[in-house]
């Protein structure tokens, strides 16, 4: 009887830690990547794999952490991949997939820097046979388009950014919003998630929303302008990633008020700057969205060239994180 491919990889993972705790006194560490399987007559192993790989562009910490991950793990792994940074612009992320189809990749990742126009070009890409996984971003586009989605919840993340802020604020005050890239998946459910929470709380009032593009620069641009108009009135900021709460927390500083204290402020991520603006007393909580994606996206990549039947969303695990534990946490932060 053939060993199916997870007791293959357990085995290889056991062999791997034992082999581990024998190498001196030091501590075993677990790799991060799971060994490569030994192959199985018929099917692809990852030194077989080509894959084609259209990342949004490079507009925060948490996107090149991303981009780390996933070019650290084709590399740990074997994988031949063809990377393409579209530098914000969708016109590239199509050019990028149709050259991919031409070169007849195994497989296609994607992150779609907005929601929608992907019809057409994941039509071709079905067309040609090839698979699309759609990394941390959503596209909206029939199921049929794309194998896979594999990211965050980024709803939630806006509802528990509304539950953090609730309770900040005690059920009462005003609150400006700084959102993401526009018709960005997590710009629009970020949106929609914080909305859901903050209508239970009618002391509560959001009165100014405008885009930061998900940048630290345009994160403080928009800030100023938001404290020229109401200034002191503002007793809170949610800002939908933690670049742009960084950037805010300049322009609040230069406006002579103090972050985390005159403004509460709660935005999501988790990058490392985050944790030491939560140590700085300047960030009062930050909401976790994983972009240590690249194994994973390289294991599943695997299996749907192997025609095995994957979920259609995978959903990422992620936590929310408050000044308290930041010290402690900072050193074991990877992004
Ligand atoms: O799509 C994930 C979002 O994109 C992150 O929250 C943000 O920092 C990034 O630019």
């Amino acid at each position: 009887m053939k060993p199916s491919k997870a007791a293959m990889r357990f085995l290889g993972l056991v062999l791997l830690m034992a082999l581990a705790a024998c190498q001196s006194g030091a501590a075993a560490q677990v790799p991060e990547v799971e060994p490569t399987p030994d192959a199985v007559p018929g099917e692809k192993t990852y030194q077989d794999l080509v894959v084609g790989y259209s990342q949004l562009g490079a507009e925060s910490e948490w996107r090149t952490g991303n981009t780390d991950s996933i070019k650290e793990a084709a590399e740990e792994l074997g994988v031949e991949l063809l990377f393409s940074d579209a530098q914000q612009k969708q016109e590239n992320q199509i050019k990028a997939i149709r050259t991919f189809i031409a070169q007849q990749v195994d497989v296609i990742g994607v992150s779609p820097i907005v929601e929608t126009g992907w019809e057409s070009v994941f039509q071709e890409a079905k067309d040609a046979g090839i698979p699309i996984i759609l990394v941390d971003r959503a596209a909206d586009v029939p199921e049929n388009l794309y194998t896979t989605h594999m990211g965050s919840d980024f709803v939630e993340e806006g509802r528990n950014a509304a539950r953090v802020m609730a309770d900040l604020l005690d059920g009462q005050g005003i609150i400006v919003e700084l959102m993401g890239t526009l018709d960005s998946a997590p710009a629009n459910d970020r949106y929609i998630g914080f909305r859901e929470v903050i209508e239970d709380y009618p002391g509560i009032h959001i009165i100014a929303t405008e885009s930061g593009d998900f940048t630290r620069a345009k994160g403080k641009e928009v800030m100023e302008g938001f404290l020229r108009l109401y200034g002191s009135q503002i007793d809170g900021l949610y800002a939908h990633n933690d670049d742009m709460a960084i950037g805010a927390i300049q322009a609040i500083e230069e406006y002579g008020l103090k972050p985390g204290e005159d403004i509460k402020i709660v935005s999501i991520d988790a990058i490392r700057d985050a944790f030491q603006a939560m140590i700085d007393g300047k960030l009062n909580a930050t909401i976790e969205c994983n972009p240590l994606l690249g194994p994973k996206f390289f294991e599943v990549a695997l299996q749907v060239v192997n025609g095995e039947t994957v979920p259609k969303w995978i959903p990422s695990e992620e936590g929310v994180y408050f000044p308290e534990d930041a010290a402690e946490l900072l050193p074991t932060r990877r992004y």
